[in-house]
């Protein structure tokens, strides 16, 4: 029996990844075949640009309409991207949500409550783009779904605070959500450390075993804004070297949650 699977993309550090993971590899799992939407839950609205842009209604829309204890069609919010994602934009105001949220009775699950929806049902995989912080938004990101994937960018720092979020899965798991699982550790421009830093990961990456992917995202800047200036996934475009890569995280996921097409 299908059940759509929801899956938060998290780190609280910046720049690590998430968004165009996110795009990737929800790009490669509808070049399978998987009825997949995207959603961006950070105000930079870097996914929703990516995707093609905003629309009239963002997720705004939904958070606050789930406030007011009404329900807006998710039709009137999702978009479709030129290479057949879905998407649902983000918008300046979001932050200005928290306290929406924040003062809604069912404040730890606002966001599980629009996603229940029947609407979201025909997705296979539904992603959260998340801020880089962990406040009362990310929460309810991590409270609707069932994985998390923390990507790290690869170098000296890569694994710090790492443990902050695993032990914040565990906290989430205790109370809000036990459903919540490590999907997996991605490693993130791989390649694109000094030997010294190479050690260092080596050995902090032991210390994460089966946490971590074994698909590996090469650092391919070049290659990666391609695709961005083209507002494409690297999956979709003609000798983008990265298109392999994503398309081995897709399976590599798809093996992790269980599924099996
Ligand atoms: N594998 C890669 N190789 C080269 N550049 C990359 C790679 N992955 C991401 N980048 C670049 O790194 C920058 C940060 O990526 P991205 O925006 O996905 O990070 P983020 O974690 O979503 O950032 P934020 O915390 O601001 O939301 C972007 O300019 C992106 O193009
Ligand atoms: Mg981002």
């Amino acid at each position: 029996m299908k059940r759509t699977k929801i899956i938060s993309i998290a780190n609280e550090k910046g720049g690590v990844g998430k968004t165009t993971t996110t795009h990737n590899l929800g790009s490669a799992l509808a070049q399978l075949g998987r009825k997949v939407l995207v959603v961006d839950l950070d105000k930079q609205c870097n996914l929703t640009s990516l995707c093609g842009g905003a629309g009239e209604k963002s997720i705004c829309d939904l958070i606050y309409e789930e406030c007011m204890g009404r329900s807006t069609p998710a039709a009137d919010v999702i978009r479709t991207s030129e290479n057949g994602l879905d998407y649902i934009g983000s918008s300046k105001m979001l932050d200005s949500m928290n306290s929406q949220i924040a003062s809604n009775p069912d404040c730890a699950y606002v966001l599980k409550n629009i996603f229940s929806s029947a609407e979201f049902e025909k997705y296979d995989y539904i992603f959260f783009d998340n801020k880089p912080a962990i406040d009362i938004l990310t929460q309810n990101a991590l409270n609707t779904s069932d994985g998390i994937i923390i990507p790290i960018e690869a170098g000296l720092f890569a694994f710090d605070g790492i443990d902050s979020i695993l032990s914040k899965v565990r906290s989430i798991n205790a109370t809000t959500n036990p459903r919540l699982k490590v999907t997996g550790i991605l490693y993130n421009k791989s390649e694109h450390v000094t030997e010294f830093g190479k050690a260092i990961d080596a050995a902090t990456q032991e210390n994460f075993g089966k946490l971590m992917f074994s698909t590996q995202i090469p650092y391919r800047k070049a290659q990666t804004e391609r695709a961005i200036s083209m507002n494409t996934g690297c999956v979709n475009m003609k000798n983008n070297t990265l298109a392999q890569v994503y398309m081995q995280l897709a399976n590599e996921f798809e093996a992790r949650v269980g599924r099996n097409y």
